[in-house]
């Protein structure tokens, strides 16, 4: 058996003992439609998006921003964390995947608390940051990893002490430590590292992961004072 089919093998281990009930329909069904439609397979693991909705849960959060929707798998996991008056905004680019989430999200009746802005990211944040919304108590940056950077500044923005920051896909099969490799998606991820541990306002960390979604990860950064 090769390291991957392992990986795999012990995911769907962790995944039939600690969530029997998930991907439960409307996950499942938010998973098929977005492959039907043609959006790339690339939303986090059910594992995964379970950890996203632990760690809302952890914060209490009552306002979460996403940036990178995709067909809006991750969007529901932390959606169903949200307290009936919280809110979730998340960012997307692409008007097709933002379409499929936007379906997706209402099966999974979160149609009232998610809101899907499509645009470019960069141009979204400011025009958020203007509406000046309550500081997000969670961000989720899943979206293009050259701008991780940008990103992470937008989300120190919109954020306050005790918000916590989950950068993901950090690792990539190990291409963020190799100084040969400098695509711009790998220099993004970087500077966003980097950021998070030079900054006097984040106390963070990078964890190594293998499973479903192969040898990746994702950074953790706490918003200070
Ligand atoms: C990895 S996928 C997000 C997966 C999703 N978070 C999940 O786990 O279900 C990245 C998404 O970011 C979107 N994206 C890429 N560039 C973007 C940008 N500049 N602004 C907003 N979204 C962008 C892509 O269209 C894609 O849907």
């Amino acid at each position: 058996m090769s390291e991957s089919q392992l990986w795999h093998e012990v995911d769907d281990y962790f995944t039939d003992r600690l969530l029997p009930d998930a991907p439960d329909d409307a996950l499942e069904a938010a998973l098929r439609d977005s492959d039907a439609a043609g959006l790339p397979a690339i939303a986090v693991s059910p594992l995964q998006g379970k950890l996203l909705q632990l760690l809302a849960q952890v914060q209490g959060a009552r306002h979460i921003l996403e940036i990178g929707t995709l067909g809006g798998y991750s969007t529901i996991w932390l959606g169903r964390a949200l307290p009936a008056d919280g809110r979730l905004i998340s960012l997307e680019f692409n008007p097709e995947h933002a379409e499929v989430a936007t379906r997706n999200i209402a099966r999974a009746g979160l149609d009232k608390q998610v809101e899907v802005r499509v645009g470019a990211a960069l141009d979204s944040l400011p025009q958020l940051a203007d509406e000046n919304p309550p500081p997000f108590d969670l961000v989720f940056i899943d979206a293009d990893k050259v701008n991780n950077p940008h990103y992470m500044e937008w989300a120190l923005r919109l954020t306050s002490t005790g918000s916590l920051i989950v950068l993901d896909n950090v690792v990539r099969g190990g291409r963020v430590a190799d100084p040969a490799n400098t695509d711009p998606d790998v220099v993004g991820t970087r500077a966003a590292l980097d950021l998070i541990g030079s900054h006097p306002r984040l106390s963070g960390t990078a964890i190594q992961t293998v499973g479903a979604k192969e040898y990746d990860g994702f950074a953790l950064a706490r918003v200070l004072a």
